[in-house]
C-alpha cells in the first residue's frame, strides 16, 4: 500500500516536472519521498534555483510563500493549507506599524518565519542561520527585530551594544516548551553529552548550551563532532533524520520529544493528491510579492 503510493508519487512527479522540497522536522516518510531535505535558508535557495516546473513544499505555509516570491514563474504547492506556523501569524502589520512609529530611525529585519504582509514592510528577512550576519550587516544601529522574542534576544547576545535591538512578543511554542530544567535533567542522565539547541529557544536555555545551531547547522555539527552523545533542543523530526544519517551516535531530545503539529500534518497521501490535483498553489498579489522579495534578497545575501 505504502510502497504503491510512493510509486505513484514518483511517476506524477516524473510526468509533471516536479521537484518535492521537504524541511527536517517533516515526518519520515515525507523525508524519504523528498528531493531535497533541509533548513529554511537551504529550502528557500533550492526554491531559487531548482529547474522543474511545480515545486511541491513540503513543510509550512511561510515556506512554500518564500519559495513562490522566489520562483514566481513556478507553480508552488502547499499539500496542506492547515499547515501554518502559529509565530508567523502572531504579529499584524498594524502591530508592526506602531513599533516602526516609535522608532522611526530603525530598520526591520524579519524572520522569515512570518507572513508575506510582514516581510513587505521589512527591509532584510533572515533565517536562524543568518539571523547574527544579517543583523550586523544591516546598514542600521537600532533594528526592530520581529516576530521571535528568543531568536532576538539570542542576536543581541551576539552582537553586543553595537547594535540595539526592539523586540516583540512573538515565539515558537515548539522551543519556547524546552525548559532549562530538562535540558539539566538530561545533562544528568547523559552527563558527557553535548547540549545543541535552536536559537527559537528561551534564552535560558542558549545559556547552557554548547551551541546553537539552525537544523542545518545541528546536522552539519553532529556529523563532524568526534563526540558520541548528544541533547537536542529542537523538534523531532530532526532528530529523527540525524539518528538515521548518524548510526553511531546517541541522540537525546531534552526530556521528552518536542513535536510541531503542523509541521506533522503532511502525510505521503497528501503530496501525492498535491501532485495529482495540483493543490494548494500558492497565490501572491504581484505588487505585494514584488516589496516582499527585496527583503528576501537581503536574506539571501548571507550563508
Ligand atoms: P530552520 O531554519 O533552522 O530549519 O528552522 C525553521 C523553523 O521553523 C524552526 O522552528
Ligand atoms: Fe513554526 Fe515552531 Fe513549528 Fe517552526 S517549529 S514551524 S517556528 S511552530
Amino acid at each position: 500500500m505504502k510502497e504503491d503510493l510512493i510509486n505513484k508519487i514518483q511517476k506524477l512527479k516524473e510526468e509533471k516536472n516536479a521537484v518535492i522540497l521537504a524541511h527536517n522536522y517533516q515526518v519520515t516518510e515525507v523525508q524519504d519521498i523528498a528531493d531535497h531535505l533541509g533548513d529554511s535558508l537551504q529550502l528557500s535557495r533550492l526554491a531559487a534555483e531548482v529547474e522543474q516546473d511545480i515545486i511541491v513544499f513540503c513543510g509550512v505555509k511561510f515556506m512554500a510563500e518564500t519559495a513562490k516570491i522566489l520562483s514566481p514563474r513556478k507553480k508552488v504547492l502547499l499539500p496542506r493549507l492547515d499547515a501554518g506556523c502559529p509565530m508567523a501569524d502572531m504579529i499584524t502589520v498594524e502591530e508592526l506599524g506602531e513599533l516602526k512609529k516609535a522608532h522611526p530611525q530603525a530598520k526591520v529585519v524579519t524572520y522569515v518565519n512570518s507572513s508575506v504582509e510582514i516581510k513587505a514592510e521589512s527591509d532584510a528577512c533572515c533565517t536562524s542561520s543568518n539571523a547574527v550576519k544579517v543583523v550586523r550587516n544591516i546598514d542600521a544601529d537600532k533594528i526592530i527585530f520581529v516576530p521571535d522574542r528568543n531568536l532576538g534576544a539570542y542576536i543581541q547576545s551576539q552582537v553586543g551594544s553595537d547594535k540595539e535591538l526592539i523586540l516583540f512578543e512573538g515565539y515558537c511554542y515548539v522551543h519556547n516548551r524546552i525548559k532549562k530544567e530538562e535540558i539539566e535533567a538530561t545533562k544528568k542522565l547523559y552527563p558527557k553529552a553535548k547540549v545543541v539547541v535552536h536559537p527559537e529557544t528561551r534564552m535560558e536555555v542558549i545559556e547552557i548550551a554548547d551551541e546553537v545551531l539552525s537544523t542545518g547547522g545541528m546536522l552539519k555539527y553532529i556529523a563532524a563532532s568526534p563526540d558520541k552523545q548528544f541533547i537536542i533542543g529542537t523538534e523531532q523530526g530532526l532528530i529523527e533524520r540525524m539518528k538515521r544519517e548518524n548510526p553511531g551516535k546517541e541522540l537525546y531530545p531534552a526530556l521528552r520529544p518536542k513535536i510541531c503539529s503542523n509541521m506533522k500534518r503532511t502525510a505521503l497521501i497528501d503530496v501525492y493528491n498535491a501532485l495529482e490535483k495540483d493543490r494548494y498553489e500558492i497565490k501572491i498579489a504581484a505588487s505585494l510579492a514584488k516589496r516582499a522579495v527585496k527583503a528576501l534578497d537581503e536574506m539571501l545575501k548571507y550563508i
